[in-house]
């Protein structure tokens, strides 16, 4: 294990019906003024929007709408929203949603406290938020396991960017697998595939020391695995989405990456694929892996064959890899780039650019070339 220092803020609340509970303690916290934020609709159709309106005015709230955050919420969403709480001198923020209202609203909650704009702040200056309005998450769409951590991931249109952006974490998180009921099935299982990618691309930093971090990482895939098998079957079965829900807040939750380094190319490839095609982040990470896994495979053998035998039962390297890219396909996830949506045509002038901008990781099996970037990338058109 490499040294590490382990706190965590966020207290969660898991079952069916727990948003009762969990706001009712909750709420008499904060003070009046509640942005409650919300994405394109969803919470309005599926009665979540009805149920948490009713629970803030029986606490005497006064509420103030934040609607219309998109999937890859854009930094000028983050703006809109930061005048807004200043504007209305909102005490606490309540974002419902999936990842994306959830990054949103962090970094809301941050730039709503600073004179100074936040992306300038972290990458000029290299300075990070101290405060933030508090603020507590309703995962309505589990997979990103964004309810659990300060981190956000935004979309910067005019600077062609997409990345991390440190902001606030929830102080407490709402898990209720019923809230999920009504997301279309392909949007489950991208999400669930990247709760497997969170701990895949944990296991796979370059800590080669023995390391309890990768026996629970190990097993996350491998519940993750199960569970989405089941979906398969039964795709409202709910105690398999309630697994994936905890899944997905165990892999970015910090658990799996005490003591370790991390590699997350994958995600930095696919990050910067977003910034430019605005595709699905799960759809994006799902054409990714196998072809990245094929290039690293040779740099991480040991690693890669345990992963195969005790994720898939494969008895090799090699096997591992083959059986992950054919679960890729059992779940109808797409598999080359062509099939993703996309805001642009994915030619390979796109692609030379998502290689050129992309983040680098240094503490992988093997540090990738922007030219090796371009190859995998031009392997999943
Ligand atoms: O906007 P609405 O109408 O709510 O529809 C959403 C959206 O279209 C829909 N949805 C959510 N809950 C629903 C529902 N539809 C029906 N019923 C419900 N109960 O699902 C669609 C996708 O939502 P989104 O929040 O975009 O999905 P996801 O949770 O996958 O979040 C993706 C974002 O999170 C970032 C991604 O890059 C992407 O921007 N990530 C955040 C991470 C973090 N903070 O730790 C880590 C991840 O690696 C990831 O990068
Ligand atoms: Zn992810």
């Amino acid at each position: 294990m490499d040294k590490f220092t382990y706190s965590y803020p966020t207290k969660v609340y898991f079952s069916a019906g727990c948003a009762a509970q969990a706001l009712k303690q909750e709420l008499p916290k904060t003070g009046k003024t509640v942005l409650l934020a919300y994405g394109g609709g969803s919470v309005k159709k599926n009665g979540v929007y009805d149920e948490l309106t009713a629970l803030l005015a029986q606490a005497g709230k006064e509420i103030v709408e934040f609607s219309g955050i998109m999937p890859n919420p854009t930094y000028a969403k983050v703006q809109e929203g930061a005048r807004l709480v200043r504007e209305r001198g909102v005490d606490f923020i309540l974002a419902v949603g999936g990842g994306s209202v959830v990054d949103c609203c962090k970094v809301v909650s941050a730039q709503a406290m600073l004179d100074e704009d936040i992306w300038d702040m972290q990458y000029r200056s290299g300075k990070f938020p101290t405060a933030g309005i508090p603020m507590g998450a309703v995962v309505t769409a589990s997979g990103t396991g964004a309810e659990m951590n300060a981190g956000a991931v935004i979309t910067y249109e005019e600077k062609q960017w997409k990345g991390p952006i440190l902001g606030t974490a929830a102080s407490f998180a709402v898990l209720d697998p019923d809230y999920t009921a009504s997301v279309p099935p392909m949007q489950v299982l991208s999400g669930a595939f990247d709760t497997l990618s969170h701990a895949m691309e944990t296991y796979l930093g370059n800590s080669d020391a023995d390391n309890v971090s990768d026996d629970v990482a190990l097993a996350i895939m491998r519940n993750t695995v199960v569970n989405m098998r089941r979906l398969l079957v039964d795709i409202n079965d709910m105690q398999a989405r309630g697994n994936l829900m905890w899944d997905s807040a165990m892999a970015e939750n910090g658990i799996l990456k005490v003591g370790r380094l991390t590699d997350f190319q994958a995600h930095q490839i696919e990050h910067q694929l977003g910034a430019y095609t605005d595709c699905n982040h799960g759809q994006g990470l799902a054409v990714i892996h196998p072809a990245y896994y094929r290039h690293i495979l040779k740099d991480a053998e040991a690693k890669f064959t345990r992963f195969a035998r005790e994720v898939f039962g494969a008895d090799s390297a090699q096997a591992g890899l083959e059986a992950l890219t054919a679960f890729i396909r059992e779940c109808g996830l797409p598999t080359r780039l062509s099939e993703l949506k996309s805001k642009v045509e994915i030619t390979p002038e796109v692609l030379r650019k998502v290689a050129d901008t992309c983040n680098i990781i240094q503490c992988n099996p093997r540090p990738l070339e922007r030219e090796e970037i371009y190859e995998i990338l031009m392997e999943c058109l």
